[in-house]
């Protein structure tokens, strides 16, 4: 009898683990969401009805995105900061900007893949909207440093920019900082990364692998899911420091917003977006997987543990939309100069 009763219990524990229904069930209850496999779904996610993804934005928003000449220094570009060959971040520590300028706050690029899923952008969730987001690097003066009348003088300077615009938006478009910093917000908004793990949560039970699986059980069952969750496995805003103080938090003065929330950063793609953290102190995923066990669960998460949520995490990894170095159409006479 004892040992039917283990017997149950073994099976009623493998099937918890490694039941690839039941695992999609558990993940899905603890609101992991795919990135759907269905154009029509996704785009009712990443679209905005009042200003559509069309190609000509796209391959418009693209070339804005990688162009250096936005900077006042005609160097830097969203791309600097943002390397979309780097896992959508600089690997820095330190955001460096406009005359070698570190972020006044000790801030770390965030990746911008996927962050078109986030309810809040910036570390303290300050912008609502890529849109609205794109707005302040330009400006910031330890980014790009530009002003909107740099900006628009550029764009208007050039002639296959205008006309570009004019496709875009149709003959009678008014080419100002806003409606430029809206269309690189249409890019952005197409540079997702679907991964295997989306495939599984999609019903495809052999896409991750059994050690994958239970990473992602170990996942879910120390509470890393109550706030690395949604789409983009992060994305709002959340409390900081719950039960143990940070120990690098003295670099930099970033204390999230009013309240202390800070923007939880998404899990896709982690292995390619170090250094960890608002101020990018920590480089090992498995000492910040270890750390947010005891900042902010209270618990010891051990070597063991943190391998098997390491595993998981690497399958979180996306394929990465093919994106062609764009030719940037050439400056004119009245294009205006950098100034350094
Ligand atoms: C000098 C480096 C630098 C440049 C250039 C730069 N960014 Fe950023 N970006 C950052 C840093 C640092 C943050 C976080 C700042 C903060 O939270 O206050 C950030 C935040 C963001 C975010 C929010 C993501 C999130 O997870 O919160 C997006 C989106 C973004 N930048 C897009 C852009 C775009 C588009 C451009 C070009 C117009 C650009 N960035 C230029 C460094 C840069
Ligand atoms: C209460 C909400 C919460 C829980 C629970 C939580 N995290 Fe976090 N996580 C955050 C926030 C917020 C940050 C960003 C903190 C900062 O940099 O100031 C973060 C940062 C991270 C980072 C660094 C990401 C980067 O790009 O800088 C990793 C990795 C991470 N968490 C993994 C985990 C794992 C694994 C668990 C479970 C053991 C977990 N988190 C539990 C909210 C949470």
């Amino acid at each position: 009898m004892k040992h039917v009763k283990v017997m149950i219990l073994c099976v009623f524990g493998a099937s918890v683990l490694y039941g690839a229904n039941t695992l999609i069930e558990k993940a899905k209850e603890h609101g992991l969401r795919a990135i759907p496999d269905n154009k029509k779904e996704l785009l009712k996610l990443i679209d905005d009805p009042k200003d559509p993804i069309t190609d000509a934005k796209v391959i418009l928003g693209k070339k804005l995105y990688f162009d250096p000449r936005l900077s006042k220094s005609g160097l830097i570009s969203c791309n600097t900061c943002h390397n979309l060959g780097l896992g959508g971040v600089d690997g820095l520590s330190v955001a460096i900007g406009n005359q070698w300028t570190p972020n006044p706050h000790h801030l770390n690029s965030p990746t911008v893949y996927n962050s078109v899923f986030f309810s809040a952008q910036f570390w303290d969730g300050r912008s609502p909207h890529l849109a609205d987001q794109a707005m302040g690097p330009t400006l910031a003066d330890a980014e790009m440093a530009a002003t909107p009348e740099h900006i628009e003088g550029v764009v208007t300077s050039i002639p296959a920019y205008v006309s570009a615009f004019k496709k875009a938006y149709g003959a009678n478009v008014k080419i100002d900082f806003a409606k430029i910093t809206s269309t690189i917000a249409v890019f952005e908004r197409i540079l997702i990364t679907p991964s295997r793990f989306d495939k599984f949560l999609n019903g495809h039970k052999e896409a991750l692998s059994k050690a994958e699986k239970e990473g992602l059980n170990i996942f879910i069952d120390k509470g890393c899911a109550a706030c690395h969750t949604g789409i983009a496995l992060g994305g709002t805003m959340q409390p900081f420091e719950i039960a143990q103080k940070y120990k690098f938090a003295n670099v930099g003065d970033f204390k999230g917003d009013k309240n202390g929330m800070v923007k939880t950063p998404t899990l896709r793609n982690i292995t390619e977006t170090a250094p960890y953290f608002h101020n990018g102190e920590v480089w090992s995923l498995k000492e910040a997987i270890k750390m947010m066990g005891s900042i902010q669960l209270g618990i010891t998460i051990d070597d063991k543990d943190a391998s098997k949520i390491e595993t998981f995490l690497k399958a979180l990894k996306g394929k990465k939309p093919l994106i062609t170095y764009p030719q940037l159409p050439e400056s004119t006479a009245t294009t205006p100069k950098p100034i350094n």
